[in-house]
């Protein structure tokens, strides 16, 4: 898979060097490229935001730079066949696992990071028009700027990539993978530490056992934590409620 980053701070993607992430780009699985959108700003101070139109605190970052730098990548002789643009916003649809496998599909990502109020909005009326663009949120919070939820996003799509984690069966049962529920607790050796012991069924050698003690492990965390990931119960929903009419 091929990764463009637009930022005026590259040095936040040092980290998509280190650990799983660093040996897939080092194999070739990954190839990432970290691109400065101030060296598409040309005036002396390499300016990328001024005053909003209409006027407001915050700046707005400019679209000159913006569409030098995102013409230049989509030009590329070297470009993905058809690149998907995503723009890390507090404003976009909701990042999730299930995003995450399809995102894993795109031989092409762009991520573009915004800074202050985020880019002008011509920018994404322009690449909407030429290609795919998707505004994405990490979470219902917000950051300083789209760097760390781009790296967030970067490191659960890259996982996902054939090849990248050692042994696929290590993806399977993680928490919202496969039954959509939160990962059981897990436990290693010394069987006790501290006067606490590793729970006698995981030692049983009864795999049925441990399947099914981890089993009610997820369930009792999810309905305890994130009851909102449970399937409705039947009864739950509003087509079950007696009709109004
Ligand atoms: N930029 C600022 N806050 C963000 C968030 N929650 N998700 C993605 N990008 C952001």
């Amino acid at each position: 898979m091929r990764i463009d980053l637009v930022t005026i701070f590259p040095a936040y993607f040092d980290a998509l060097e280190l650990s799983l992430l660093g040996k897939a780009r080092d194999r070739g699985l990954l190839d990432v490229r970290v691109h400065d959108l101030r060296d598409a700003a040309h005036d002396r101070h390499r300016t990328v935001d001024d005053t909003p139109a209409g006027g407001g605190a915050g700046m707005v970052m400019k679209p000159e730079p913006w569409g030098e730098m995102l013409d230049g990548i989509l030009g590329a002789p070297d470009a993905g066949p058809d690149p998907l643009i995503i723009f890390p916003s507090p404003a976009g649809e909701v990042f999730t696992q299930r995003m995450a496998r399809e995102l894993a599909h795109e031989s092409h990502l762009i991520f573009g990071c915004g800074r202050y109020e985020g880019p002008d909005q011509r920018i994404f009326d322009e690449y909407a028009e030429r290609g795919r663009i998707r505004l994405v949120s990490i979470g219902d919070y917000v950051l300083n700027g789209g760097e760390v939820a781009s790296i967030a996003m970067i490191e659960a799509i890259g996982r996902l990539l054939p090849g990248v984690v050692g042994n696929p069966e290590s993806l399977v049962e993680e928490s919202h993978e496969e039954d959509g529920l939160l990962e059981y607790p897990s436990y290693t050796k010394p069987a006790e530490w501290r006067g606490r012991a590793v729970p006698p069924v995981l030692l049983s050698g009864n795999h049925a056992a441990i399947a099914a003690w981890r089993r009610e492990q997820s369930l009792e965390r999810t309905r305890r934590v994130r009851p909102d990931l449970l399937p409705p119960e039947p009864g739950d929903g509003a087509s079950d409620s007696p009709s109004m009419a």
